[in-house]
């Protein structure tokens, strides 16, 4: 069997995506669940691009002791001494630094030529070594790079001591023949290739991340970049849940990692869960549906041998079909048996606060699942907000028109308004308008429920637009009127401060 190295960038990459910021300790927590899932790799933030993201690769560096943690450059001196600085309390530590090589990068990014761009790349790798031994180089839109070209870069930065060679597919544009084509004149015409090794990094805008990153492992490369439920900017990044299980299932490819598999799922919600990032119901492994069969045909040969329509033991990947759920007469043990299962250890006062949350929630609602505790978990991120929904009161229905009064109180001080609109949210924004008078838009309104059932919890992900710039909220209720002014609010207390 081959090894491949997985790197994970879910705490780069991932976390680029608007409204998926995280703060340093929710970090740390999934740097924590990336070392139990078993990645070789966790790159851990872009130091030079804020304090906040230097910070957060200061105390990954600490929180974890396995997996070499890794620090994103630009070809640029000051982001390699930042990042250098960042790493200082790394066990295992990798500088990772690169630059354009297209001819769209080199041309209107750098305005720069083909030999200005490799010496810039030579001069990185050697300034990096000053620091680290394990230097990666990446070549961004190397998707789009010729391949002598991109060759040439390549076998310089191996002799400038570069550890392993990044060929991203920046703009995600590839075919996977395209894509695994490239490696492959890479792995026959880069003379010292032997001396490094090469990684796949590819996005997912025409939906063939995953494809593209499979024929690239086919071809020879030995580490690739991935993304927990394959979030990233734009369509994301490849998910790692997918590279993983597709080695697991093919074992004709004789390629394996080190990945834990029962891991995934709990990492792909706890990941969900912080960065209120939804997981498409149909995705590929993680998904709510990923292992439901509906139709009769399926669901009757799946009881007659699960092999029949299922290639991946549900329970390989952490789901486990017989997990007990939790109701109004679990205990505290239990509770925090399950949030530890899912990769969240609380402190004792904490427990003893979401275990109250968790009884109310448990006496509007029948079974009490994953998604929803660890809901209750993350609350603690909202309640030092400035304003929050002290009552909301809404009257509706068919032929009526909606009235809402609210009550909202701001840094201690309380202010209650009311109005009538289009609907109860309407009504109850409207409401909230009135007291607090800032010019915002709604830009984007998704209510999607959680597991099923009418006494389910709807999650409420919402954009506001305010002084041209867009703010994230999030909540999720049993409620759905008040999850929407929840989130309506969260995403206020962005702007407010
Ligand atoms: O997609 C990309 O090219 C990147 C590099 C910065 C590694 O993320
Ligand atoms: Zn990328």
């Amino acid at each position: 069997m081959d090894r491949l190295f997985i790197f994970d960038t879910t705490l780069r990459d991932g976390e680029q995506v608007p409204g998926c910021q995280l703060n340093t300790i929710e970090k740390i927590q999934v740097a924590q669940a990336l070392e139990k899932l078993g990645v070789d790799v966790i790159e851990a933030g872009f130091p030079i691009s804020s304090p906040g993201d230097f910070n957060s690769v200061v105390e990954i560096s600490k929180a974890v002791t396995w997996p070499v943690i890794c620090a994103l450059t630009r070809a640029v001196e000051k982001d390699i001494d930042v990042a250098a600085e960042s790493l200082k309390f790394a066990k295992r530590k990798r500088i990772h630094t690169g630059i354009g090589t297209s001819p769209y990068h080199i041309k209107y990014k750098f305005n720069a030529t083909q030999d200005e761009i490799l010496e810039r790349a030579i001069a990185c790798v050697k300034y990096a070594k000053k620091y680290v031994e394990d230097v990666e180089f990446y070549c961004e839109d190397a998707g789009r790079t010729d391949n002598v070209y991109l060759a040439s870069v390549v076998e310089a930065v191996i002799n400038a001591g570069a550890t392993v060679v990044n060929i991203p597919d920046t703009t995600g544009y590839c075919l996977p023949a395209e894509y695994g084509d490239k490696i492959k004149f890479l792995m026959e015409n880069v003379k010292n290739v032997h001396k490094a090794v090469i990684s796949t990094h590819c996005h997912n805008d025409l939906g063939m991340a995953t494809a593209n990153t499979m024929a690239g492992i086919i071809n020879g490369a030995r580490q690739t970049e991935v993304t927990i439920n394959g979030i990233g900017e734009r369509a994301g990044n490849t998910s790692l849940e997918e590279v993983v299980m597709i080695l697991k299932s093919h074992k004709e490819l004789a390629i394996e990692s080190n990945v834990n598999t029962p891991q995934i799922y709990p990492i792909s919600r706890l990941v969900s869960s912080l960065m209120n990032m939804p997981v498409q119901p149909n995705k590929a492994i993680v998904g709510r549906n990923a292992f439901a069969h509906s139709s009769g045909i399926h669901q009757d040969g799946v009881l007659k041998n699960r092999e029949n329509y299922e290639i991946i033991d549900p329970t390989d990947v952490g789901i486990d079909t017989n997990t007990i759920a939790l109701t109004a007469r679990s205990g505290r043990a239990a509770l925090k048996h399950r949030l530890h299962i899912l990769g969240v250890d609380l402190s004792q006062e904490r427990l003893e606060h979401v275990y109250e949350e968790f009884l109310q929630l448990a006496d509007r609602k029948k079974d009490v699942n994953d998604d929803d505790i660890l809901l209750l978990a993350g609350k603690e991120r909202t309640e030092s907000h400035r304003i929050k929904l002290e009552y909301l009161q809404v009257t509706s229905g068919v032929g009526i028109q909606s009235v809402a009064s609210l009550c909202l109180n701001i840094a201690g001080e309380k202010f209650e308004a009311a109005a009538s609109g289009n609907g109860p949210v309407d009504a109850a924004i409207k409401a909230l308008k009135q007291i607090i008078h800032r010019q915002m838009t709604i830009q984007e309104f998704l209510i999607q429920a959680i597991d099923k059932g009418s006494d389910d919890v709807g999650k409420v992900h919402m954009q506001v637009e305010h002084n041209g710039a867009n703010y994230y909220g999030f909540s999720a209720n049993t409620d759905i009127i008040a999850a929407s002014v929840e989130a309506y609010i969260d995403a206020i207390n962005k702007f407010v401060k």
